[in-house]
């Protein structure tokens, strides 16, 4: 198989302690907190799923079953709405089955993002592979996994998402030091640096939850050392396929200027629900009324 094979597979890592959000994530992965009206996970299955990417794989941890009775059927809950002739909320609890294929692996010690995600190694074989992780929500009104998956294709290397921060936050994010690629929109990476204080960053382009990666990210992995905090840095190995030449290697970057939704702290998280619960249908006009007098009342 080459490297030009399509993207199918999708890797959503959630296993993470989610220490930020505890004690509310003790008995429940934090990909599991509801965004509005469903949990941050969905939003994510539904975008691998919006693009082609049926085929998804988990990678969790303990609280295993939350995740994995999300996306199962409950047949008496179903059929008790369908009984009280609530269709609305037969849908909505629909929705979240029927999704695609998806496939669990534990990670079992969660020894970092780069470790969550060698474990796809055997699913995912010898294909380019997409991974998301919950922290980022992208608004289905943009286009971002699509862009990726054709700068995939187009480079047989492997891509990152990039937005552009102000220079003070950069210190939150990885940060990618990059070159224009002639003719291109996406650029070409040259390193990535762990949360560089602004006077170190090279750029103002943070790196976020999405990626498009070549295979050969599976065997830099196994050598990869922990890195950062004792964990198995994902961003390490991408680090080595930037530096590295040959099948597989370059590291390219898709600057997204489209919505996005931090959910990854606390404070984030709080942001991201008004700011959907805003944009709702159904929520969005009480909520915007509630919330300007709301504001005026803490102003005075
Ligand atoms: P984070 O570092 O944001 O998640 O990892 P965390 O470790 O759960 O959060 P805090 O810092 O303790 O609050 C980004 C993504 O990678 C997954 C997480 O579940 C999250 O989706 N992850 C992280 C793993 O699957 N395994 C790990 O070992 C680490």
């Amino acid at each position: 198989m080459t490297s030009a094979h399509k993207v199918r597979k999708a890797v959503i890592p959630a296993a993470g302690l989610g220490t930020r959000f505890l004690p509310a994530t003790k008995a429940m992965p934090k990909e599991m907190l509801p965004v509005v009206d469903k949990p941050a996970i969905q939003y994510v299955v539904q975008e691998a799923v919006s693009v082609g990417l049926t085929d998804i794989l988990m990678v969790t941890g303990r609280s295993k079953r939350a995740l994995e009775d999300h996306f199962d059927r409950v047949p008496s809950l179903e059929a008790t709405l369908e009984d009280k002739g609530d269709t609305a909320k037969l849908k909505a609890v629909q929705a979240a089955t029927d999704l695609g294929d998806i496939h669990y692996v534990r990670q079992g010690d969660p020894k970092g993002l780069g470790h969550a995600v060698l474990r796809a190694k055997q699913h995912v074989g010898e294909e380019p592979f997409a991974v998301l992780l919950g922290d980022d929500l992208i608004d289905d009104r943009d286009q971002l996994l699509s862009v990726m998956i054709d700068v995939q294709a187009k480079t047989s290397g492997s891509v990152i998402a990039l937005i552009e921060v102000e220079p003070s936050q950069i210190s939150a994010y990885g940060c990618a030091d990059i070159e224009e690629v002639e003719g291109e929109d996406y650029v070409r990476v040259r390193k990535l640096v762990e949360k560089p204080s602004p006077e170190e960053a090279p750029s103002n382009l943070a790196v976020i939850g999405r990626y498009v990666l070549h295979h050969s990210v599976f065997d830099v992995l196994e050598e990869t050392e922990p890195g950062r905090g004792g964990e198995i840095q994902l961003t390490d190995a991408l680090q080595t396929l930037a530096a590295a030449e040959g099948e597989g290697s370059g590291v390219y970057g898709v600057v997204f200027r489209g919505r996005r939704y931090d959910t990854g702290d606390k404070l984030s998280y709080l942001k991201a629900v008004v700011q959907l619960a805003c944009a709702s249908e159904d929520l969005g006009p009480d909520l915007r009324k509630w919330l300007t007098s709301f504001a005026a009342e803490l102003d005075s």
